[in-house]
């Protein structure tokens, strides 16, 4: 499975001091040591100069993002390289694009991903080295006020550096085109064959997974570990609670799982037309609403007059995020995904939200620390399928081509981006 890791000439030597899992192949489990011997090559490892990366040079038409050589990454301190077995294609990913987010240029989007770690940094955990991980888009410092308190949602240097400068907490990126021009990375900067992402973000998979579903396992790094802290974290939500999620596409249909596993009921999706309700039903939906309809009222329709006690926004969109506040009962919590353009406002009804006791919470992904292992444990025992709502496959050359589809609304779940074949 590793033998393409040692495939090409030796490169020059890494800069910084860091293990490889040719250095360190003892670590994983190896049927023999002939086979090993087949598989790694002596330190230092055998690198290419270069790699395959989908780079984002400003246009906002996603289907002009091309593919480049970038220099190949290495890690720095906690940090690991990681062979990138398949990236998740989300909407915040299109938001940059779109200008929506913004966010440096040129820059590698794509920030969940299913990969092998095959270099360490100086620090990193020695048992990562040859590990199958998955990776969260939020990369915890593990240092600010916030990380310390436990908020790792909301770490100041993961925004200041990754969010608004395309870096990593050393002030650069590990990016760089082959004539030395830095290249922004939206958290790892999962859509090329390598990626460097600190430790923090990092998490083993288990076995059954890394085995059987290690392609798929991406998607736990945003869309369920999206959903997960907007369940657990924003809503708190409880067993037997009624729930409406608005925007049934890929993190949707992560709310609808999460809830479902939570115990919710009734689960109410709301999202554009037939094919994406029905989706939303083999999902765990139990009841639709079409959000062309009055959606507060439609949902008050189908409880009874209560309407219910949760409301997840998983769109972004000024009227959505107005029918959530209308759509929870009195005491009701909206809780709060789809990120917008920036500059978009929304208006609520000031008396209403106060007389009503209703909470409105924003929910960034989760806490990558505690909350991930939560994640991979609920999709290991199968409470979550995490499978069903991967609809389509793509190549590296094709990942374009998939933020496109997604924009035009034609991606029913999620779709991944396939980038190595083990
Ligand atoms: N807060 C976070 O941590 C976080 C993490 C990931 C994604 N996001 C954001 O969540 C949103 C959803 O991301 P995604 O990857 O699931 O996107 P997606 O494109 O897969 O899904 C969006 C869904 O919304 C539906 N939709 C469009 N207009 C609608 C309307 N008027 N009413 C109801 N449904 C409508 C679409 O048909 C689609 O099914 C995006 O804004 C994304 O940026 C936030
Ligand atoms: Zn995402
Ligand atoms: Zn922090």
């Amino acid at each position: 499975m590793a033998a393409a890791l040692c495939c090409t000439s030796l490169q020059a030597a890494p800069q910084i001091k860091a293990r490889t899992m040719a250095s360190d192949a003892k670590a994983r489990p190896m049927a023999s040591d002939a086979e090993a011997a087949k598989r790694f090559k002596p330190n230092p490892p055998e690198l290419p100069a270069t790699m395959r990366a989908v780079v984002w040079r400003g246009d906002m038409d996603p289907a002009k993002m091309k593919i480049e050589e970038l220099q190949m990454p290495r890690p720095k301190a906690d940090e690991v390289l990681i062979k990138v077995r398949a990236c998740g294609v989300c909407h915040t990913d299109l938001h940059v694009i779109l200008g929506e987010v913004p966010f440096p240029k040129p820059g590698v989007l794509g920030h969940e991903v299913s990969g092998t770690v095959i270099e360490l940094g100086e620090g990193a955990d020695a048992s990562l080295l040859g590990a199958k991980v998955m990776t969260t888009f939020i990369m915890p410092c593990a240092k600010c006020r916030f990380c310390k308190i436990g908020e790792e949602d909301t770490c100041e240097p993961f925004f200041t550096y990754n969010r608004g400068k395309g870096q990593l907490y050393d002030g650069s990126s590990r990016l760089k085109t082959v004539a030395g021009e830095d290249v922004a990375m939206y958290s790892m900067g999962g859509l090329a064959e390598y990626c460097v992402c600190p430790t923090t973000a990092v998490f083993k998979l288990p076995e059954r997974l890394g085995e059987n579903l290690f392609a798929e396992s991406c998607v736990l790094g945003c869309m369920f570990f999206t959903a997960y802290g907007a369940v657990h974290n924003a809503a708190r939500l409880k067993k037997g609670e009624s729930v409406a999620v608005i925007g049934c596409g890929g993190v949707g249909s992560a709310v609808i799982q999460m809830a479902k596993a939570v115990g919710a009921d009734p689960i109410i999706a709301v999202d554009l037309g037939e094919e994406k309700l029905n989706q939303a039903k083999k999902n765990g939906a139990t009841l639709t609403v079409d959000a062309s309809s009055d959606v507060p009222a439609e949902i008050a329709k189908l409880t009874n007059g209560h309407k219910v006690d949760v409301c997840f926004e998983v769109i972004g969109l000024k009227k959505t995020f107005e029918n959530a506040v209308m759509s929870v009962r009195d005491g009701g919590r909206a809780a709060y995904i789809g990120i917008a353009d920036v500059k978009v406002k929304a208006e609520v009804p000031i008396t209403h939200l106060v007389r009503r006791r209703i909470s409105l919470n924003g929910s960034y992904g989760a806490r990558a620390s505690t909350d991930t292992p939560e994640v991979v444990k609920l999709a290991e025992n199968g409470q979550i399928d995490f499978v069903n709502p991967i609809t389509r496959r793509f190549s590296l050359e094709e990942a374009a081509q998939a933020y496109r589809m997604l924009g035009n609304r034609e991606i029913l779940g999620r779709a991944i981006v396939e980038i190595s074949k083990y």
